[in-house]
């Protein structure tokens, strides 16, 4: 899918557009310059091993660190084994232009655009404040020294004309002194605890027990189900919901026992080994299938005696915010794992994403929407105008609205 993004919007010549690429493909997870899910991307090609290895690894990266290559498994501790996303459609061309591309992007900070943007005041927040709060104290500092200074020099004039000086009171005790770490206390404080408060219910990583250990590495990625098989209505609605265990049932009531331990050993998280065939006993204990009779398990009226296991959510986002699933999977084609990280390689699913509103906006400001294959987009005839006439060559979500505070506000 993230392909077919690339490629709609791919000028008809050869050379492969590596911020088109990059843009489309990395940067959910990469910053150019800064580190993000993943690493700082400029001057990669020096710090890995060869050339061939960047290949290799973005075509695979779970398959890099199963060959026990050393740096990626070094680089993927360092980053708490967080997966990136396998990309083998990519051409060996079209990843040398996103190593050149993200080589050639310069830092803003050192040329300032004067762009006000809402949206980095989370994303960016991390690095400018750190700046900006080290240009305030050197300025503090040096006014406190040139202060001192002009005062030394004025007692120096004094002494010099002989003009008696009043005793001088020591630096700690001085007014101005007492204003100016009153001011810098209250800033810092300040700094911390909007940034706390802005933190506060922000659960990357979060991953918690879950009352059956249901694996998505088993389903999705050894047993190759696909997710709309059991999460279909991200397709069609706001949520994706959880499937029941009806669904489960399709499969199981003949899988009863799972017997891919050898290839695959269940282990959690702390590293408590896990029986599976045990944990679909459990779905059968909810499911209420009796295993014996082959059957459900019903009361009176011949109803299903069933309950539904209490599946902790992992990812929310708080009330005030809208958010849909079939305009991003089924519209803006955006698949999973662009969100949610590899979860097909997951046991237990995490929250890859910080969930944040600048991870939204910054998503919004570099993805480009399916301009050119989707009708509903006929109605933006300014740009479809400026296609034909060569001024633009791509559409991103900002574009058609996608920051406006409305849009994922209520
Ligand atoms: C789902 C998030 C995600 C996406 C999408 C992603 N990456 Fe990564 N990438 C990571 C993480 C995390 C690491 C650090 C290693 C690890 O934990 O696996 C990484 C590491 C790398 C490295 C090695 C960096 C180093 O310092 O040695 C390269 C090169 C790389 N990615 C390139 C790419 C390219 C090119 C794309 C787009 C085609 C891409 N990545 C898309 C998450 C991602
Ligand atoms: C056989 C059914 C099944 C398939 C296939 C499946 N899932 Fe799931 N998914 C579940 C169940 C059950 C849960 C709840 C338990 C859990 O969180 O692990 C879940 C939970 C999740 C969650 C966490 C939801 C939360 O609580 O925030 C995400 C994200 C997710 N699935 C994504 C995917 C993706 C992406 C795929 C395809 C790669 C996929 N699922 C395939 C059954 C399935
Ligand atoms: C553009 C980002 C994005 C994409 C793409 C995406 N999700 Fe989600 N997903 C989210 C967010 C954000 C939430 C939390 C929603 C909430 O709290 O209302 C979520 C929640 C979920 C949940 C928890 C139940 C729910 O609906 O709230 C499941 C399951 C899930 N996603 C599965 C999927 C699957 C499967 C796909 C691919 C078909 C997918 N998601 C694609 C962002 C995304
Ligand atoms: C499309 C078929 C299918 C569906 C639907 C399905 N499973 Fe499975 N399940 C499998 C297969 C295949 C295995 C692996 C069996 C093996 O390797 O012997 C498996 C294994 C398991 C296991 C043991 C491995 C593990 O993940 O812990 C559990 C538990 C399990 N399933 C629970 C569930 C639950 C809960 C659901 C519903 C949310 C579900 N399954 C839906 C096919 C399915
Ligand atoms: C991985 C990229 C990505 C992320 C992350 C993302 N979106 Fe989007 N979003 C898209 C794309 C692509 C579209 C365009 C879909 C279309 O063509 O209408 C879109 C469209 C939207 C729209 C409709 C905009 C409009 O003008 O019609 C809303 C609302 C929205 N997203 C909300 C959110 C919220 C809220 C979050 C964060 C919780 C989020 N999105 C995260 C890619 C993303
Ligand atoms: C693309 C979707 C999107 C757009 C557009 C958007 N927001 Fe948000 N906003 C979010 C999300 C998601 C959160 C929740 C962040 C969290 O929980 O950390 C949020 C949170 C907030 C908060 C609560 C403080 C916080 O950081 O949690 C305020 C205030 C806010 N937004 C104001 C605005 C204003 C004003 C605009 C217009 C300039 C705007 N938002 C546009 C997605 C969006």
């Amino acid at each position: 899918m993230a392909l077919v993004l690339v490629l709609g919007f791919q000028p008809a010549f050869a050379q492969p557009d590596g911020k088109a690429i990059f843009q489309a493909n990395c940067a959910s997870c990469h910053n150019p310059l800064k580190d993000a899910t993943g690493p700082a991307l400029k001057g990669v090609d020096g710090r890995v091993p060869n050339k061939e290895w960047i290949y290799k690894w973005v075509h695979n990266p779970s398959g890099v660190i199963a060959t026990g290559d050393k740096y990626a498994n070094d680089l993927f501790n360092k980053w708490n084994k967080t997966q990136m996303t396998a990309f083998p459609q990519l051409a060996n061309e079209e990843i040398d232009a996103v190593v050149a591309y993200v080589n050639s992007v310069q830092d803003k900070a050192a040329a300032p655009t004067g762009t006000s943007n809402m949206g980095d005041a989370n994303a960016g927040a991390d690095n400018n404040s750190w700046i900006y709060t080290g240009i305030t104290v050197l300025l503090l500092l040096a006014t406190w020294v040139m202060w001192r200074a002009n005062k030394a020099l004025k007692r120096a004039a004094a002494e010099k004309a002989a003009i008696p000086v009043t005793k001088e009171i020591p630096w700690y005790r001085n007014k101005f002194t007492i204003v100016l770490l009153t001011i810098v206390v209250i800033c810092f404080a300040g700094y911390w605890l909007v940034n706390g408060a802005v933190n506060l219910g922000r659960q990357t990583n979060y991953m918690p027990k879950q009352p059956i250990f249901y694996s998505h590495k088993v389903h999705a990625g050894i047993n190759q189900i696909n997710c709309l098989y059991c999460h279909s209505a991200a397709e069609k609605s706001r949520h994706a919901m959880i499937p029941s265990t009806n669904v489960c049932m399709n499969c199981h009531k003949q899988i009863n026992q799972y017997t891919g331990a050898d290839e695959h050993k269940l282990v959690t998280a702390e590293g408590k080994e896990i029986n599976g065939t045990g944990e679909i006993q459990k779905l059968y204990k909810y499911a209420g299938w009796n295993t014996e009779k082959k059957d459900y398990n019903r009361d009176a009226q011949g109803n299903i005696q069933a309950t539904s296991p209490e599946w902790v959510k992992i990812h929310n986002l708080p009330d005030h915010v809208y958010f849909n699933h079939s305009q991003h999977v089924a519209v803006g084609k955006v698949p999973c794992q662009q969100c949610h990280g590899n979860v097909e390689e997951m046991d237990e699913v995490y929250q890859m994403a910080p969930l944040s509103m600048g991870w939204c906006i910054n998503c919004h400001r570099q993805t480009n929407v399916q301009f050119a294959t989707n009708n509903y987009y006929q109605i933006y005839e300014k740009y479809h105008q400026e296609f034909k006439e060569g001024k633009r060559d791509k559409v991103t979500v900002e574009d058609i609205g996608g920051i406006e505070c409305q849009k994922c506000h209520y």
